[in-house]
């Protein structure tokens, strides 16, 4: 069983999505064993407790300082012993110590084709406006691992996902995540789970084929 910790900070949307992945089986050998918020008011952290999963809230404005809250986010992730980290929508830069602690362990969802639209300052609706602006035909999500830098990780899985005319940001996010976020994510630890992921000299890798 691949123990999964997740971390959010708003909706949940994609926290559902895997939560229905493990209960339809479309997610395999995966047990979802704690859910983290750094935001008290995420819906995301309602959604936890009615599937009965365990969940905390880390939140920045509890500590002293940003280092002794990176070492209770931290701390609390320890002490759920993930096989893997999901940050699903977390908007909080992930701390070294945790990156080095677990590489090749935390993954995140992108909403755009990396290498497009993503980096420092692309996050939410963000990244769609961004897209608009440029006038892209197509944008889509990325799921990739987490490595010191932002965005800048192993590429697991993409998907391409259509503009269309009239689009607002608020419309193609939700297209995003209906066409491709809700898909590759769960698709993505399933994958990892059955052991189908690898990395080699910075890329993943399928090891079946
Ligand atoms: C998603 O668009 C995800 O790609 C981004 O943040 C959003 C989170 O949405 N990183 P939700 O909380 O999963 O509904």
């Amino acid at each position: 069983m691949l123990r999964v910790v997740v971390c959010v900070s708003g909706g949940g949307t994609n926290l559902q999505a895997v939560i229905d992945g493990v209960k339809a089986g479309s997610i395999r050998n995966t047990e979802i064993v704690r859910v983290i918020s750094n935001n008290k008011n995420a819906y995301a952290l309602q959604r936890a407790e009615e599937n009965g999963i365990a969940a905390v809230c880390v939140c920045p404005a509890d500590y002293v300082s940003r280092e002794v809250f990176h070492q209770a986010l931290l701390a609390a992730v320890e002490e759920a012993e993930p096989d893997l980290i999901v940050l699903a929508g977390f908007l909080v830069v992930i701390p070294q110590e945790m990156t080095a602690r677990y590489r090749n362990r935390i993954i995140n969802i992108h909403p755009s084709l990396i290498p497009s639209f993503c980096g420092t300052g692309y996050y939410g609706l963000r990244v769609h406006e961004a897209a608009l602006e440029r006038g892209v035909r197509l944008t889509g999500a990325t799921v990739h691992f987490v490595d010191e830098g932002t965005d800048t990780g192993p590429i697991i899985l993409q998907k391409a996902v259509e503009v269309k005319e009239g689009d607002t940001p608020e419309v193609l996010q939700k297209r995003v995540m209906e066409e491709a976020e809700w898909k590759i994510l769960p698709q993505a630890i399933d994958e990892i789970a059955g052991g189908l992921i690898e990395i080699k000299d910075g890329k993943c890798r399928r090891t079946d084929q």
